[in-house]
Order: C-alpha cells, then sequence, then structure tokens
C-alpha cells in the first residue's frame, strides 16, 4: 500500500513537473553559453523544457559546457558577422526555427576616460553592441513568429560607474535598439526585451586583468553598495531570463528589467 502510493506520488509530481515546464517543444539559442550568466539560463531553459544550443568563442570551453550541460555547443565568435551567418545555417538545419534569442555573449574591459584606447572601444562595442544587434538581424529569418528576444544590458547603461564609460555605452546603445526593434517586430509577435542586472558572480571580472587585489577590493566595495548586500548569482538572472523567454510574459515587449540587489535605487547609500 505505501509502495502504492509512493509511485502515485512520484508519478503525480512528474506530471506536475512537465506542466510546468513552460518551454517545452521550444528551441532556445544561448550567446556566450559557456560560463556565467549564459551557462545558467542554458541550463534553466532546458530544464523547462527547451533544446538548447550554446555558442561561445572557444572550442574547448564550449564543448566542456555542451557536454555539462547536455545540449549542442556550436562555436560562433559574435565580433565576426560571417560566424554568425554560419551559425544561424547550423542552427536552422539541426533544429528548423527558434523560439528564444538569449543575446548574451559580452565583455567587460574598464578604463578610465582619458585612456580609452581606439583597440579597447571597438572591441567592447564590436561584441556588445555591435555583435548583439547582428545576431538578432541575422537570427529574425530564422525565428518563429511569436519568438522572445532578450537581450542581456547592464544597469550601467544608466550609471556613471568609474572606468564603464565605453561598456556603459554599449549597453546603453543596446537598450536602445531593442525599444525600437520592440515595435518593428511586433506585427510578428516577436517580444524583444532588455535585462539589466547589477553586480553578478561570474566570470567576467576575472577576464579583465585586474589583479586579483583589486578585483576582491572592488568586489568589497560593491557589494556594500547593494542594498540587498550581496553580489546576484547567475541562476537569479537565468530564472528572469526563462520567465521572459516563455508565453508567461506574452504581454511584454520593448521593457527593461532591472535584476540588481535594488543598486539602481539607492545609488546614494555607502
Ligand atoms: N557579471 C556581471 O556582474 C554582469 C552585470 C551586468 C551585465 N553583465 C553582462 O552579462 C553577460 C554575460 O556575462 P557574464 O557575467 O556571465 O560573464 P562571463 O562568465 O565572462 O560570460 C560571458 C560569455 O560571453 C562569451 N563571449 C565573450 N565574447 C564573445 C564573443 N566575441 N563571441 C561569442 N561569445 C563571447 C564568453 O566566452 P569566453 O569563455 O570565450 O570568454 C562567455 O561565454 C555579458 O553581456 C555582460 O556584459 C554581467
Amino acid at each position: 500500500m505505501f509502495v502504492f502510493g509512493t509511485i502515485v506520488l512520484v508519478l503525480l509530481s512528474d506530471k506536475k513537473t512537465k506542466e510546468m515546464s513552460t518551454l517545452n517543444g521550444k528551441v532556445a539559442v544561448v550567446t556566450g553559453g559557456n560560463s556565467g550568466i549564459g551557462y545558467a539560463s542554458a541550463k534553466e531553459l532546458k530544464e523547462q523544457g527547451a533544446s538548447v544550443v550554446i555558442t561561445g568563442r572557444n572550442a574547448e570551453r564550449v564543448d566542456a559546457a555542451a557536454s555539462e550541460l547536455g545540449v549542442k555547443g556550436i562555436v560562433a565568435d559574435v565580433s565576426n558577422l560571417s560566424a554568425i551567418d554560419d551559425l544561424v545555417e547550423e542552427v536552422q538545419s539541426s533544429f528548423g526555427k527558434v523560439d528564444v534569442l538569449f543575446v548574451n555573449a559580452g565583455i567587460f574591459q574598464p578604463a578610465p576616460v582619458g585612456q580609452i584606447s581606439e583597440e579597447m572601444f571597438d572591441h567592447q562595442m564590436g561584441v556588445n553592441f555591435k555583435g548583439a544587434v547582428f545576431t538578432t538581424e541575422k537570427f529574425i529569418p530564422a525565428l518563429n513568429d511569436g519568438a522572445s528576444i532578450i537581450n542581456l544590458s547592464s544597469v550601467n547603461a544608466y550609471t556613471g560607474m568609474p572606468n564603464t564609460a565605453v561598456y556603459a555605452a554599449s549597453k546603453a546603445a543596446l537598450n536602445s535598439y531593442t525599444r525600437t526593434a520592440a515595435t518593428e517586430l511586433a506585427p510578428r509577435k516577436i517580444r524583444i526585451n532588455s535585462v539589466n542586472p547589477g553586480p553578478v558572480y561570474t566570470p567576467i571580472f576575472g577576464k579583465t586583468g585586474m589583479a586579483e587585489e583589486d578585483l576582491n577590493g572592488f568586489a568589497e566595495a560593491m557589494q556594500d553598495r547593494v542594498p540587498l548586500k550581496r553580489f546576484g548569482q547567475p541562476e537569479d538572472v537565468a530564472k528572469l531570463v526563462a520567465f521572459l523567454a516563455s508565453d508567461d510574459a506574452s504581454f511584454i515587449t520593448g521593457g527593461e528589467y532591472n535584476i540588481d540587489g535594488g543598486i539602481n535605487v539607492n545609488p546614494l547609500l555607502s
């Protein structure tokens, strides 16, 4: 009797999980999915039922993450437009049309005003703005009507945080593109939104070349300024991404969602 009851409970909870899998049958592409927020989001989208493709720059890192996640990995540098063309072609030939496009790949290269090099400007704009825009541009014909595009921006789009002038501009430009695209893609019921995280605990800061001591000092000072007194975790952002990807968000487009522990509303907190 007890065993029978347990089996019924397991079957019911499995049925509930499947009913709750809001992304069943959807195809999702996550750029920069081998690390940080992209990795956590690919995991969440898969857990919610989607077939997921992740991309990244480096074959070894992409393959390792794809096999950990049990998803398809494709190498595609978003700063190379023909690589995005190849990506679209490969995704379409393996999966058909796409329902969720998470434009997440990005880099952070801090530098003070007065010391911004052309190379640094081009690289950061090339990945965070041009790469993001052309990811969407090139995927548009491969999207199903009713698809959801999510652009990973930053609260920096609206702040004057030292050393972030070009990074912040790249994200502000992306949010501007998001608003116009929302209007123009609406006739196809394609939704496009921006997510603006505050500080999130990912490898991005370690890739800046800053010394570990400086990084730790920066992290401590930053954490102290967040009203909720912690960095976000990639999984926090992944939940929001999965919501915006789902049909539960079907009346949301052209929006921007801060996910930042409150830092945006209390810049004067010490
Ligand atoms: N962490 C934060 O506090 C924070 C806050 C606000 C916004 N964001 C944004 O969140 C997004 C994800 O960053 P993250 O924090 O998760 O950092 P991350 O762990 O460094 O992940 C970034 C991902 O983007 C990939 N990538 C970088 N350049 C690329 C390119 N040219 N082509 C394809 N893929 C590329 C990286 O691949 P590699 O492994 O090759 O580097 C990596 O997979 C970025 O757009 C970032 O600006 C982060």
